[in-house]
Formats: C-alpha cells, sequence, structure tokens
C-alpha cells in the first residue's frame, strides 16, 4: 500500500523539459518560506514545500531522464543545389540526420511566478547523418554516398512550464520554449574533395535551425505528455479495504523564488462505506512554516489528516474489541468479584466473563508545540457468560487521555500512543452499586496490557509517507507544530 502522491514526480518532471527563453526576473519572489495564506487560494491539509534544494536534486534527476526519453532526434532530410567550381550543379541530399547522444554542462532551475524555469547550456549533441550527391558530366550521372559525423556545440536550452490546479488534478502547459545552437561542426567520411566545404557552405546553418527547431518541438510534445500523465494520477489513494486518502490539489501549487509548494486535500475518506458520515475539517488547513532550507523537501500534516482517518476507522467498526483474556485470567470469572458483588456472584456463580470494549465517538487528536494527544472516549461493558447466553451486566465510560509521539521509520510515518491518565464514570448496572477501586484496577489492567499495546502494534506499522515511486524520505525529522506534524527531510531514490 503504497502512497504514490508523485508530488516529486509532477515537480521534478517540469524540470525535464528543457527549452528556450529569456528568463525573466519580474518572476522573482521574494526569498521566504514563510507562506502566508491568501484569500485567493484554498489550503489543504496536507501541504508539501520542495525547497530549492530539492528542485535542484530533482532536476538532476530528471535531466538525465529527459535526456535519455528524448533521444534519438530524428530530423527532417535536407537537399540543396550547390554550384562547385569545375563541377557544375550537384545535388546534394542529407537524410537520417539523427541526435543519438547529448551531455549537459550546466543547468539551473528556479520556480518563479509563472511556473517553473529550467535552462541548461553547455549542451553537447552528437549527431550521424547520411549524405548523397549526384551530379551530371554531359549525360553521365555521377554519383556518390557515404556518412557523417555531426557535434552540435554550446546548445542552450530553456523552458517555462505553467502549472495550474484544474479539477483536482495538475494542468501542466509550455509557455515558453526554446533552444540555441552555437556551433555545428561537421565531418564528412569519404566523397570527393570539394563535398566537405559544399556540405559546410550549404547546409550548416540549416542543420543548426533544424536541431533548435526540433529539439524545442521535442520539448513541448514531452510536456504534452506529461501532461497527460498528469491527468491520469488517481485522486484517491488506496491505503487498505477501508479507507482512501484523498490527494486531489486543492489549489495551484504557489511558486516562490526558491521554492515550490502543493495543497492537497489530504483527508482520509471511507471505501465501500458511501454512508458512512465524512468527516469535516475543522482546521484552517496544514501549517506552511518550514524553517530549514538545507533540508530538500517539508510535508506537513494538519491534525484533521489524523482526524479524518480515526473517523473512517471508528465508521468502519475498528474500534470495537471483544475481550475474553486477561494476563490475569481470574479476573474474568465471577469467583473474583464475590466479595464486591455479592449480587453478581449470587446472580452468576463461577461463570466467566467477558468485557465488549467500543470507542463511543471517534478520537479526538490534537497536536500542540510539544507532542501528539489523542482523547479516546470507550464504553466498557461487562458481560458474563453462563452456560447458554451472554448477559451484559454493567456499563462504564472511559475517557483516556494519551501521548501520542510521532516518529519516522524509513519511509514510514509511525507513532507511539502512551497513557497519560483515564477517568471512569459509571452508565448503568443490574449488579448493584459499581465499586470504582475494583473497576479501576479491572479497567487500568485491560488498557495497559491490551488495549494500548494493540493500539501500537497498529500505530507501529505507520503509514507510508507520501513520496512517489523511485523517490523516498530519507533522514526525515519530525517536528509538532501549533496544530501540524512538520516532517523535514531529504530525497532519496529507492
Ligand atoms: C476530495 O477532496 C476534494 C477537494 O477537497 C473534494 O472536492 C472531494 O469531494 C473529495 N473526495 C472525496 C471522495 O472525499
Ligand atoms: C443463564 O442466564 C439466564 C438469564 O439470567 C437464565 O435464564 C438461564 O437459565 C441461565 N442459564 C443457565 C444454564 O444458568
Ligand atoms: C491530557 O493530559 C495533559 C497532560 O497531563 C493535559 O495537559 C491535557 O489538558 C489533558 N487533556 C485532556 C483532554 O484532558
Ligand atoms: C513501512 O511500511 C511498509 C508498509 O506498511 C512496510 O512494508 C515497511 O516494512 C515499513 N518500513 C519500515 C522501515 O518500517
Amino acid at each position: 500500500m503504497e502512497l504514490r502522491l508523485l508530488f516529486l514526480l509532477f515537480c521534478s518532471s517540469l524540470l525535464v523539459l528543457p527549452t528556450h527563453l529569456t528568463l525573466s526576473s519580474a518572476a522573482k519572489d521574494t526569498d521566504t518560506h514563510l507562506l502566508q495564506p491568501t484569500d485567493q487560494r484554498r489550503d489543504g491539509c496536507i501541504s508539501v514545500l520542495l525547497t530549492q534544494q530539492g528542485i535542484d536534486f530533482a532536476k538532476d534527476v530528471l535531466i538525465g531522464k529527459a535526456i535519455s526519453s528524448l533521444i534519438p532526434i530524428q530530423l527532417d532530410d535536407i537537399e540543396k543545389s550547390v554550384k562547385i567550381p569545375l563541377v557544375g550543379t550537384v545535388r546534394i541530399r542529407l537524410s537520417d540526420i539523427t541526435i543519438n547522444e547529448a551531455t549537459v554542462g550546466s543547468s539551473r532551475a528556479q520556480a518563479g511566478r509563472p511556473g517553473i524555469q529550467l535552462v541548461a547550456s553547455g549542451i553537447t549533441a552528437q549527431m550521424s547523418l547520411k549524405w548523397k550527391y549526384s551530379y551530371k558530366v554531359w549525360f553521365v550521372e555521377i554519383s556518390d554516398h557515404g556518412v557523417a559525423s555531426v557535434q552540435a556545440e554550446g546548445m542552450r536550452v530553456g523552458v517555462i512550464a505553467g502549472v495550474k490546479e484544474d479539477g483536482g488534478t495538475l494542468k501542466l502547459s509550455v509557455l515558453a520554449c526554446g533552444c540555441q545552437v552555437e556551433d555545428v561542426s561537421i565531418d564528412v567520411h569519404g566523397g570527393a574533395s570539394w563535398l566537405y566545404q559544399a556540405v559546410v557552405d550549404a547546409f550548416q546553418n540549416t542543420i543548426k535551425s533544424k536541431v533548435e527547431k526540433a529539439v524545442a518541438k521535442k520539448i513541448t510534445d514531452g510536456i504534452a505528455k506529461l501532461d497527460t500523465k498528469l491527468q491520469s494520477i488517481p485522486k484517491l489513494i488506496n491505503i487498505d479495504r477501508t479507507a482512501a486518502l484523498n490527494v486531489t490539489f486543492v489549489s495551484d501549487p504557489i511558486f516562490q523564488s526558491s521554492s515550490v509548494d502543493l495543497q492537497i486535500d489530504g483527508l482520509f475518506t471511507s471505501l465501500g462505506n458511501a454512508l458512512a458520515p465524512a468527516y469535516h475539517r475543522v482546521g484552517r488547513g496544514a501549517s506552511l512554516y518550514y524553517d530549514d532550507e538545507s533540508r530538500m523537501i517539508g510535508i506537513s500534516l494538519h491534525e484533521d489528516v489524523f482526524n479524518s482517518a480515526a473517523t473512517t476507522y471508528f465508521n468502519a467498526g475498528y474500534m470495537d474489541w471483544k475481550i475474553n483474556k486477561l494476563p490475569d485470567q481470574s479476573l474474568l470469572n465471577t469467583a473474583a468479584w464475590k466479595d464486591v458483588y455479592p449480587e453478581l456472584y449470587k446472580l452468576y456463580p463461577d461463570d466467566d466473563m467477558t468485557l465488549d470494549v467500543k470507542s463511543a465517538s471517534p478520537p479526538v487528536i490534537t497536536i500542540t508545540e510539544d507532542d501528539g494527544n489523542a482523547a479516546i472516549a470507550l464504553d466498557v461493558t461487562v458481560k458474563v457468560l453462563n452456560a447458554t447466553q451472554v448477559l451484559p451486566v454493567a456499563c462504564v465510560s472511559v475517557a483516556i487521555n494519551a501521548s501520542c509521539t510521532p516518529q519516522i521509520l524509513g519511509n514510514n510515518l509511525t507513532g507511539v500512543l502512551d497513557m497519560r491518565s483515564f477517568k471512569l464514570s459509571p452508565k448503568w448496572s443490574n449488579i448493584g452499586n459499581l465499586q470504582t477501586p475494583l473497576l479501576e484496577e479491572m479497567v487500568s489492567t485491560v488498557l495497559g496490557s491490551i488495549f494500548i499495546p494493540y493500539v501500537n502494534s497498529h500505530l507501529a506499522r505507520g503509514f507510508p509517507l507520501p513520496v512517489i515511486h523511485g523517490f523516498a524520505i530519507a533522514d526525515g525529522e519530525i517536528k509538532c507544530m501549533d496544530s501540524s506534524l512538520i516532517i523535514r527531510s531529504d530525497i532519496a531514490l529507492t
């Protein structure tokens, strides 16, 4: 159950696709990572921020991928009639002109107002082609053919890609795209003595402009393909058979001069149970404060993410337990209660008992500066088993106050629940007045030895952090902020 939120894919894929343009400095924003929510945009419960470090990392990885997916690039054939002194008019045709290889000298990616800008320069491209010429001397046709290798040097490619939220997905468009070639050098293999100079004079500039056009077109087509891929990213990611995470984008990405910020709905929703009431978000949205620009990525999870998960699993009946085993099994027999509840023993002598533990409402999770808190409300119903029937005899409410410490294990967000305190209040009883101290002992045993370890065994598995296939969180740190959990980390390739 991998959460492929494809944040990185999206961001980095913007960087994949070079083209030409002059970078507008007007796009520069203030250099701050403290984004204030504005009226123009909706906050999600998950926000993801790529810092310049992250943008650079993604750029370097993806430029390599882009080159291998764009190449080979095939150019149209070129044919020309050329006047050669002492020879006459010769038709020369260049065919199978192919860019086979490219190396990038340096590259730069920058986020800005209109989108992502990428410039790659010092590109050298290796090409191959076939040449063929023919001319007539009297009525005799003379022809020859062979190959040549061509090198395009000092190539510079630039692209500005715009990204907008559109119906919950991200829409990618090319705002500007271009390519310039500084120089083309040609190495003709074979042919007549005049051929090399003829090809250089007649074809050099044509090859140059054809390369520029072909590369810009290939990149524009590549971005269109990428856009199709982005559109096909699912808006819900199934966590298991019960729950899915809503990864709908809720507003346009925010491009600042050195960061990209994405807002994602981020709430859990119920799968298969259309009648289950949906969680209604309470908070304003994920906190957007990241204070460590040396890390590549910041992920902010609002407490509503966890509350929506709790509501979803509560609605699916996951928070009901039947307890018929205790470390001290004798507690689950009416004999142990003889002196405390004479009524109980009289009615059901030496009968076994069970406890039904049910969440009365979804746990409420709050995140403060220090840690996470879980307020858990349980109803514990005491039942007696005689030979034929299971009979409820009493019920108490238990309000648990627990701390929840989030942790990062590898690529997973996990947590440890630790009970701080609990409070009992009797609801009803068929066996006379409930005596709190004894019940407290029993409930305390159940909570400490069964309930908390059970919850922790689930929390320990955690849930995988939202990064894409091929990328993972590396060396993540976690921090509790007011109502949000902030994860700061680097990105690694898996
Ligand atoms: C997912 O989130 C979007 C945006 O908040 C919302 O419009 C949509 O109804 C949600 N989908 C589900 C299945 O909850
Ligand atoms: C079990 O309890 C019920 C209800 O008190 C009673 O009617 C029934 O006779 C009991 N069965 C036995 C085997 O004691
Ligand atoms: C839970 O316990 C903590 C620490 O003792 C306290 O600050 C907090 O107010 C308690 N929360 C509730 C809901 O009782
Ligand atoms: C993270 O979670 C996945 C899926 O639950 C699990 O397969 C993996 O082993 C976990 N990794 C760590 C380091 O706990």
